[in-house]
């Protein structure tokens, strides 16, 4: 091959891989809605696979107590979750379960409650093995459940980036600006991004998001991030019943169209991000930091 071919395959490459975070720690998203059904699911477990496939490390933890969605959607079948980790009965390394592209899925059960009773040797080994994850992996979604329960709560309010899921829909608008008001007021860290989901076009999209922006900026004084509009799709509701990701099944479809643009949106955000403030806002960053500061949220 020619020399400058070569060159410049090598920069179409590095611009077409995206930047693996500079420091240690993993990137998480907590992905939450307020309202329930409004896809907060489908999105996690199709982003979790566009991101798997440019390249990252990706790992989805179903903090649903209620209905293990994200494993159904993949086709797992999780024997053990996050409690048998708590517990000391299982290592971290035991309960993941590997789906398509390499992702890597965590069931959460009902681990996240019984953090606040567990001692304190226990919880050393816990936090020493949720290291361990961030080493390896480059970006953590967790999937919570419907509502604004404790769980969810203190997931969100731990986190330094939440993604809220909101369809056009007024009662979804008001379940996810109920969300963000306890954000606004409790994680002053964290950057909220909004996601609208089941929208039936770019302009719907937009309007829904500029709605949730201009009440956030003036009530509540909190920036919002849009990270892009899901098309209602038929397709979606066409691979949930045959228990598949969209993104796999219907590779072509809208709704897999628009998870493209969504993952390339989030990453790019985070690089700029990154070079304008490398460390974590927080204090200590990624999955370990997170759930440093659950804890402390939970023993409250
Ligand atoms: N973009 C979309 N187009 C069409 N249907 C959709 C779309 N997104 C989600 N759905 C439908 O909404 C249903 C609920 O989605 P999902 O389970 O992801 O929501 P959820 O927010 O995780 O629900 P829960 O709060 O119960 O966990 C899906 O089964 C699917 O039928
Ligand atoms: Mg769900």
């Amino acid at each position: 091959m020619h020399k400058d071919q070569a060159a410049a395959l090598r920069v179409l490459a590095s611009k077409a891989a995206p930047k693996r975070r500079t420091n240690q720690h993993c990137r998480v998203i907590v992905v939450a809605s307020g309202k329930g059904g409004v896809g907060k699911t489908n999105i996690a477990v199709n982003l979790a696979l566009a991101w798997a496939k440019r390249g990252l490390r990706v790992g989805i933890l179903d903090a649903d107590m209620g209905l293990a969605n994200v494993d159904l959607l993949l086709g797992l079948n999780p024997r053990c979750n996050l409690s048998h980790v708590i517990s000391g009965e299982r290592t971290l390394e035991e309960v993941l379960l590997t789906g398509p592209g390499g992702l890597k899925v965590i069931a959460g059960g009902s681990g996240v409650a019984e953090l606040a009773d567990i001692e304190q040797q226990q919880l050393d080994r816990f936090i020493d093995s949720l290291a361990q994850l961030d080493k390896t992996l480059d970006l953590l979604l967790i999937d919570t459940g419907a509502g604004i329960s404790r769980t969810v709560l203190s997931f969100a309010l731990a986190s330094d980036e939440v993604l809220v899921v909101a369809t056009p829909d007024p009662t979804s608008l008001t379940d996810a600006y109920g969300l963000i008001k306890v954000l606004a007021m409790r994680n002053h860290h964290a950057v909220l991004q909004v996601i609208v989901n089941m929208c039936d076009d770019d302009r719907s999209g937009w309007e829904v998001f500029n709605r949730l922006y201009s009440v956030s900026r003036r009530f509540l004084s909190r920036e919002l991030s849009f990270a892009g509009h899901v098309p209602r799709d038929p397709m979606v509701q066409r691979a949930v019943r045959e228990l598949r990701p969209f993104y796999l099944v219907y590779p072509r479809c809208k709704a897999a169209l628009a998870i493209d643009r969504v993952a390339d949106q989030l990453l790019k955000r985070d690089e700029d991000r990154e070079e304008a403030k490398p460390k974590a806002a927080n204090g200590v960053g990624g999955i370990t930091g997170l759930f440093r500061r659950m804890l402390h949220l939970i023993k409250q």
